[in-house]
């Protein structure tokens, strides 16, 4: 065992996770997903990935980087990216959001057409779509599209299932509840599913946002980016920012997270309130 090594298992765990491992698994999620791994992260990191090379019965990180760089198009890949990315969301999350969408979408006549870009297991599309259904009534809704997207396969399963704690579903309150979700019996007791019309109104794709293609086409009357591009780094979110740009109407709301300002990163793009961004040149946005 190298002094490295050692070192690196003074927590007291079993698996072998070096420096160098270290330094290597931090390269290949930004090379592959654009995430930046601070040092502080170690720890998450090896408790993240221990699962994979348990599976796998192996006990070296190395080992496990090793099988990966041989296996360029390996299943394990996906695996190894759902496992570095971090999925915590909410219904409703950032409520203030919502309202906004849906004084931007009031009065139309028109199927309105939104991209969530990380839509994680799937609660803030949803929300998203039961904003639409309040504001432009079931029929116009009904026709109306989400585009939700993330590049964690787990986390879009999970979305596409539409199920979740009845808890959870009833903290947005008993009428959303019954308006949007079915509860579940005997096996499913204490689950909720989104109801067949609100899921219709979603179509959830993969894409990574660090690509420089993108398989979905705009414009978007709406992009929400939340919580996101705090895992990347500032030429990333530039580059993600310019590519926005051709997926937005001239009129369309950019809506990003609490903690995410792009004013010093993007010419192309106003603040116009809490977290939310026109096209240099758009109008004032309404409510
Ligand atoms: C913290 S969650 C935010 C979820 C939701 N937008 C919200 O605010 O509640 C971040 C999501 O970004 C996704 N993600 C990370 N890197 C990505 C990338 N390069 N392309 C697309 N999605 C990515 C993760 O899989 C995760 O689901």
């Amino acid at each position: 065992m190298t002094a490295e090594a050692t070192s690196s298992t003074a927590f007291g765990r079993d698996l072998i996770l070096t420096d160098a491992d270290f330094r290597r698994i931090c390269q290949l999620i930004y090379d592959r997903a654009g995430i930046v791994l601070a040092d502080n992260k170690r720890e998450m990191v090896y408790s993240r990935l221990a699962k994979r090379l348990r599976l796998h019965g192996m006990s070296h990180f190395g080992e496990y980087l090793d099988r990966l760089a041989r296996q360029p198009g390996a299943r394990e890949w996906e695996a190894f990216t759902n496992a570095l990315t971090t999925n915590l969301t909410a219904f409703f999350r950032e409520a203030h959001h919502f309202p906004l969408l849906a004084a931007h979408v009031a009065g139309r006549r028109e199927p309105v057409r939104v991209w969530c870009a990380a839509a994680s297991t799937g609660e803030e599309p949803y929300s998203i779509a039961m904003t639409l259904s309040e504001a432009l009534g079931p029929q116009l809704a009904s026709q109306s599209r989400i585009v939700a997207t993330d590049i964690d396969s787990d986390a879009l399963g999970k979305a596409r299932t539409g199920v979740y704690p009845l808890k959870q579903v009833l903290e947005m309150g008993e009428e959303r509840a019954r308006q949007f979700f079915l509860r579940g019996s005997g096996e499913r007791i204490g689950l909720a599913r989104v109801r067949q019309e609100l899921m219709s109104m979603v179509e959830f794709r993969q894409l990574n946002l660090h690509d420089a293609q993108w398989p979905i086409s705009g414009p978007f009357d709406v992009i929400f980016c939340r919580n996101i591009m705090i895992y990347f780094d500032k030429p990333s979110q530039a580059k993600i920012l310019k590519h926005f740009v051709s997926y937005l109407k001239p009129d369309g709301l950019l809506i990003t997270g609490h903690s995410e300002n792009f004013t010093y990163i993007s010419d192309d793009f106003v603040l116009r309130g809490q977290t939310v961004y026109t096209l240099r040149g758009a109008a004032q946005p309404k409510g």
